[in-house]
């Protein structure tokens, strides 16, 4: 047994593309000493994708496509941060790796407010119940009012909310933050080698100081501000924001260096650590698995192939859920039954990667396989333990991969189904002709697919329209499935674990043929097993 986990926090950003999320990364980063420059993280981003010529999409486009996981230490905690990507057109990876988190800091850009792709984002957190907690991020260039930005916070995501830092002014007349917990302002550095705010101690935001600190005028209204701010919302409660019903909401300047250290230091001191997974122990029968579990267990919520094209190896990001691992370990994969001896597990640390000695619940770990793993699998010492909630997500584009150079179909084959491993796409065998299709959920997909394809693989192909539009995986008892596959074989194929899918030409259709099919099911999510 180990309580190790308990200084574990697990964690993602969410937020829409350029609020932030990777300025206040690289804060976050600095902020714990895991890097000593800004701009590493953009640096090293570049240097990567200047050695990744496979991925020339990345540099093309310039985003990043790919997801990594990074961990740093501060103030006594272990932190592990899980990058969803920011670009508008995500994948099935981002909401994956929000099932393996424990919490989520979401960006709000003050001068935006909610945007789409956080709201996305937030809905997937909701699904699970991740608390949340709330950095409205560039106070210091005009924004919305403070109150109009919690208020649609409040209201839109259906969340109460906590005020924890208080912006002083924003704009032209940002003069810095109030910690309101603490009593405490946070000021503009003075080393600006360091760049960091500078916090001083108050006794309340009644503290005359404070006109001295940041100017009279300014404090006339904050004062206000805040006292309707303390009275006006919630008071923070551990167990509403844990069960994911209340946010606390820290106003801030990822560029400007103010409120970083209060954020983190909250990650550590609120978010929760690793907690209760669910899985399947056996047919039929779910139970909880306890962080503190005396047997290893974990699971595969990514697998990134190699950077570099001439070495076929993945990487497995698995997120460990209970026991202590040790290197050398051997795990087994419940999907396979096979055992796998973990020699060379990795840690991602912000600059660098560690042979990993020892994990426990909540750290991630990287393991190089040739393809024993797949998105979705347990690993294991229990016998039999499958963990739940991993989802296939129905495609949501589909099209019809037609190759270049006809010999070269095999190894079109191997590609494509390697690809699907990865998790960002999927493969589908129909029925009927030789034919493969590719199913996606958003359309970046099919080009990262494509570019792949080449680089890697050496195959040229199209990926063309071809008339389906929604996929549907069936379920029911094997003869009802086989009546319906006979007639309808034309629009019937099988995914990579040779599960049934009906294509449809339209989302009508699909919901047309289930109405006439009452006795199957037409699932938009497949767990996998
Ligand atoms: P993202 O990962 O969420 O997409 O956002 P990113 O951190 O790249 O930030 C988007 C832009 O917003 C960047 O400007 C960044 O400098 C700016 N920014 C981030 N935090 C703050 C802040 O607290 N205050 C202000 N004023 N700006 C902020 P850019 O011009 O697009 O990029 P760059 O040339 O500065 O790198």
């Amino acid at each position: 047994m180990t309580d190790e986990y308990l200084n574990r926090r697990t964690f993602a950003i969410i937020s829409h593309p350029d609020a932030g999320k990777t300025t206040l990364t690289e804060k976050l980063l600095l902020a714990s000493s895991a890097i000593r420059l800004a701009g590493e993280v953009k640096a090293k981003g570049e240097r990567r994708r200047a050695h990744s010529d496979w991925m020339s999409i990345e540099q093309k486009r310039g985003i990043s496509v790919t997801t990594s996981a990074m961990t740093f230490e501060f103030e006594g905690n272990v932190f592990n941060l899980l990058d969803t990507p920011g670009h508008e057109d995500f994948s099935e990876d981002t909401y994956r790796t929000l099932t393996a988190v424990d919490s989520a800091i979401m960006v709000v850009d003050a001068a935006k407010g909610i945007e789409p792709q956080t709201r996305k984002l937030f809905e997937v957190c909701r699904l699970r119940d991740i608390p949340i907690i709330t950095f409205i991020n560039k106070v210091d260039r005009e924004g919305r009012d403070p109150f109009d930005l919690i208020e649609e916070i409040s209201d839109q995501l259906a969340l109460d909310v906590t005020p924890k830092v208080w912006p002083i002014g924003t704009g032209g007349r940002f003069r810095g933050c109030y910690d309101m917990d603490h009593n405490r302002v946070l000021l503009p550095a003075e080393d600006s080698a360091i760049g960091f705010d500078r916090a001083v101690d108050v006794s309340s935001p009644a503290d005359p100081r404070l006109d001295d600190l940041v100017g009279a005028e300014i404090m006339e209204e904050v004062r206000g501000e805040m006292e309707l701010a303390a009275e006006g919302y919630s008071a923070f409660d551990l167990q509403a924001f844990r069960e994911g019903t209340l946010t606390p909401v820290y106003f801030g300047s990822a560029l400007r260096q103010f409120t970083i250290a209060e954020l983190l230091r909250d990650v550590g001191k609120y978010a929760p650590p690793p907690g209760m997974q669910k899985a399947r122990i056996a047919q039929g029968i779910e139970e909880k698995v306890p962080p503190n579990a005396d047997y290893v267990s974990g699971f595969v919520f990514k697998v990134q192939a190699n950077m570099d094209p001439n070495h076929r190896d993945r990487i497995a990001f698995v997120r460990m859920c209970s026991g202590k691992f040790q290197r050398k370990m051997k795990l087994k994969v419940t999907r396979t039954n096979k055992s796998l001896a973990v020699a060379n597990p990795i840690f991602f640390l912000a600059q660098d990667r560690q042979l990993v000695e020892e994990a426990v619940a909540g750290d991630i770990v990287g393991i190089p396989n040739h393809g024993a793993l797949g998105v979705g699998d347990t690993l294991t010492e229990r016998d039999g333990l499958q963990f739940l909630g991993l989802p296939d997500f129905a495609p949501e584009i589909i099209r019809r991969v037609r190759l270049d150079d006809p010999m070269k179909s095999k190894q079109m084959k191997r590609a494509m189904i390697a690809l699907a491993e990865e998790g960002a796409s999927q493969v589908f065998t129909p029925t009927l002709g030789s034919d493969f299709y590719v199913g996606v959920v958003g359309s970046l997909q099919l080009d990262v697919i494509q570019e792949r394809l080449k680089a890697e693989y050496d195959v040229a192909a199209s990926l063309e329209v071809c008339g389906y539009d929604a996929v549907r995986w069936l379920s029911g008892a094997t003869s009802d499935i086989d009546e319906f596959i006979g007639k309808n074989r034309n629009a019937v194929a099988h995914d990579r674990y040779g599960s049934p899918v009906f294509l449809a030409r339209s989302q009508w259709e699909a919901g047309y043929t289930e109405e006439k099919n009452p006795k199957l099911k037409f699932l938009k999510t497949r767990e996998r097993v």
